[in-house]
């Protein structure tokens, strides 16, 4: 965006990704499994489904590098194309597989309510917890959620990984925090604080219970209607580093939304679940959070891992392949970065963020750059 007017920047808006709030209400931003955890970061379905019909036909397959939770490889299979995605972080490689994965709704159910009450009269006594987690729950909330791992850990895949969702989500909102800062809180809430969102006094919560009950409701809701509107293409998640996966087979294109230089640390964003389900960290892999402050060094990484990135991503797609990627690219890294990777530039379209999914705030403007890749195999 640096270096264009107000004025030039207007011209540029393209209209048909620039939804209004009425035009697209959080309700569809976050239809069926894309609503099916809070994630930072996301970007909206209806975009991917504009650039799938723009540069995609059933039957192709579609890769995102970084998948994070799923949105490209939900929308991929939805639209009729095989998916692949990667990410380097374990807990959106979950989700994204909770998400995209078939799962049989009756045996679903049954084990997801057996796990629940199993929970809620089951014992977390002699359950483990870390210092963090000790540290961010009231006492009975972190029962409940250890007693509902026990109980989820028994179950056997596919169905545990369903749970550790339900406990994931259930994880976050029972922590001790404001109700008006879940995503970045920063020091545990343990006495009554007045409530910027609900506009009176609020308590932090003491309990887990609430909502381990009201997820597994939400998601096996959300579940059985992504069921109804899938498709039967194959979907493969890969927790690896996007700069040097080997993809199992040719895609043919990408869409993607890189992380953004200095804003999201993806591990520490879902710390809860990685510290109740003892999930792999790799977060010194992680392109994105390094770049703090700006410093002129971490921004050269930051690009030399893009280029990296899709270095590694032209390996295994044909000459003129399409190459959506969505930035918001205040810092004007990417043309560099293209030029590095020999993307071709097609098209740059700028689209008006009224309010991304999650709850941040305010408006502001993210570009869609439409390339083709010019490497051969
Ligand atoms: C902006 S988010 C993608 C969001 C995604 N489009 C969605 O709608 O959920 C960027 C993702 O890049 C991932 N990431 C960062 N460094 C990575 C690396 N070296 N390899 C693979 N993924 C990486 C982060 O974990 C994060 O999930």
């Amino acid at each position: 965006m640096a270096g264009r007017t107000q004025e030039a920047l207007y011209r540029e808006l393209d209209l048909e990704l620039s939804w209004s709030e009425e035009a697209l209400p959080q309700i569809e931003r976050t239809k069926h499994v894309h609503g099916l955890h809070p994630y930072l970061g996301k970007f909206v379905p209806q975009l991917v489904e504009v650039f799938l019909r723009r540069c995609f036909r059933p039957g192709n397959r579609v890769y995102d590098p970084f998948c994070g939770s799923g949105t490209t490889l939900v929308e991929a299979n939805a639209f009729g194309c095989d998916a692949v995605g990667c990410d380097i972080s374990a807990f959106n490689c979950l989700l994204t597989r909770v998400k995209t994965g078939r799962h049989r709704s009756a045996a679903l159910e049954l084990a997801l309510r057996g796990t629940l009450d199993l929970a809620l009269r089951g014992d977390g006594a002699g359950e483990r917890a870390s210092e963090w987690a000790r540290r961010w729950y009231a006492p009975r909330a972190l029962f409940e959620l250890l007693a509902y791992r026990a109980a989820a850990e028994a179950l056997p895949e596919p169905v545990r990984d369903v749970a550790r969702v339900v406990l994931s989500r259930a994880a976050r909102s029972a922590r001790l925090t404001t109700h008006f800062d879940l995503d970045f809180p920063e020091t545990p809430q343990r006495e009554p604080y007045w409530c910027h969102k609900h506009r009176r006094e609020c308590r932090p919560v003491g309990e887990a219970a609430k909502f381990l009950s009201r997820y597994t409701d939400d998601t096996l809701r959300r579940l059985r209607a992504f069921a109804a509107v899938r498709t039967d293409r194959p979907v493969a998640v890969l927790h690896a580093d996007a700069r040097a996966v080997e993809l199992p087979e040719p895609a043919s294109g990408i869409v993607t939304s890189p992380p953004y230089p200095g804003l999201i640390d993806y591990h520490e964003q879902h710390r809860y679940a990685y510290e109740l389900l003892g999930l792999e960290d790799r977060r010194d892999a992680e392109l994105g959070p390094a770049v703090r402050g700006r410093r002129r060094e971490a921004l050269a990484g930051y690009a030399d891992g893009m280029v990296a990135v899709f270095r590694n991503a032209a390996r295994f797609l044909r000459p003129g392949a399409p190459v959506v990627i969505v930035v918001n690219d205040s810092l004007d890294l990417y043309p560099a970065i293209l030029d590095r990777t020999g993307l071709e530039l097609e098209e740059r379209l700028t689209r008006h963020v009224n309010r991304r999914t999650g709850r941040r705030a305010g408006e502001f403007f993210e570009d869609v750059l439409v390339c083709r890749s010019a490497e051969g195999r």
